[in-house]
């Protein structure tokens, strides 16, 4: 199913999860070097980070450049946001944001919400984008969250159902939107 890249790769992505943030750890040794890590750690990939939201999502909601690089800020070193971007052989290749809420309030009073993942075309289909949601759970999780969230174009067999998470409610926002609400065991340490 994984026709681009030998299934090491994928394994190399997953277990990497287990890795502290900080301590970004090593990919298989393999073909290639996988690493999630945060943007924070990278800060000069961050306008790559902001380019890939512009294109994606920016555009379509009228968000300009300034206000979407600005949402990529690296600096930032709160519990919330955190953004989080995976590398391929020290090549950005996706990355996802852990934020209090998404851009639309689609669940007023719910946080935090697993948002923007997002992983470059060259690099879909290897399990980066499931690797950056472990991490964000992970981190979730560390800060004390009991559940996290997220809006989905998806209904069902999306990567975040695989996960674990489960639709909550419906909410019409360019198209229907399932929000998906994920509890977080105590003590759960995907970081
Ligand atoms: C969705 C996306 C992040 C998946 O990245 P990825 O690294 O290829 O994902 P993984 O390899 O971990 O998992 C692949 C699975 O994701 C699922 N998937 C595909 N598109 C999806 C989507 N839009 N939302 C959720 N899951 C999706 C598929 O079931 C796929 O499984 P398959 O390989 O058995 O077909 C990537 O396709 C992307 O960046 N798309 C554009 C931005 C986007 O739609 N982001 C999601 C916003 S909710």
């Amino acid at each position: 199913m994984y026709t681009c890249m030998p299934l090491d790769r994928r394994q190399g992505v997953m277990d990497n999860m287990g890795e502290e943030a900080e301590a970004v750890s090593e990919g298989r040794g393999s073909l290639s070097d996988i690493r999630v890590l945060p943007l924070r750690a990278r800060p000069e990939l961050a306008p790559v980070l902001a380019s890939w939201a512009y294109f994606e999502w920016s555009l379509a909601m009228r968000r300009n450049w300034s206000a979407t690089l600005e949402r990529y800020d690296p600096t930032r070193a709160e519990a919330l946001p955190q953004t989080f971007v995976a590398t391929v052989d020290d090549v950005p290749a996706g990355m996802a944001s852990l934020r209090d809420r998404d851009s639309y309030d689609f669940l007023p009073g719910t946080t935090p919400w697993l948002c923007n993942v997002y992983v470059h075309p060259a690099m879909r289909r290897l399990g980066i984008a499931a690797a950056l949601c472990q991490k964000l759970i992970g981190v979730a999780a560390e800060v004390g969250f009991a559940q996290i969230f997220l809006a989905s174009s998806l209904k069902e067999g999306s990567l975040y159902h695989r996960i674990g998470f489960r639709e909550v409610a419906v909410v019409e926002y360019f198209g229907p939107k399932y929000i998906l609400e994920l509890p977080i065991m105590i003590g759960s340490t995907g970081a």
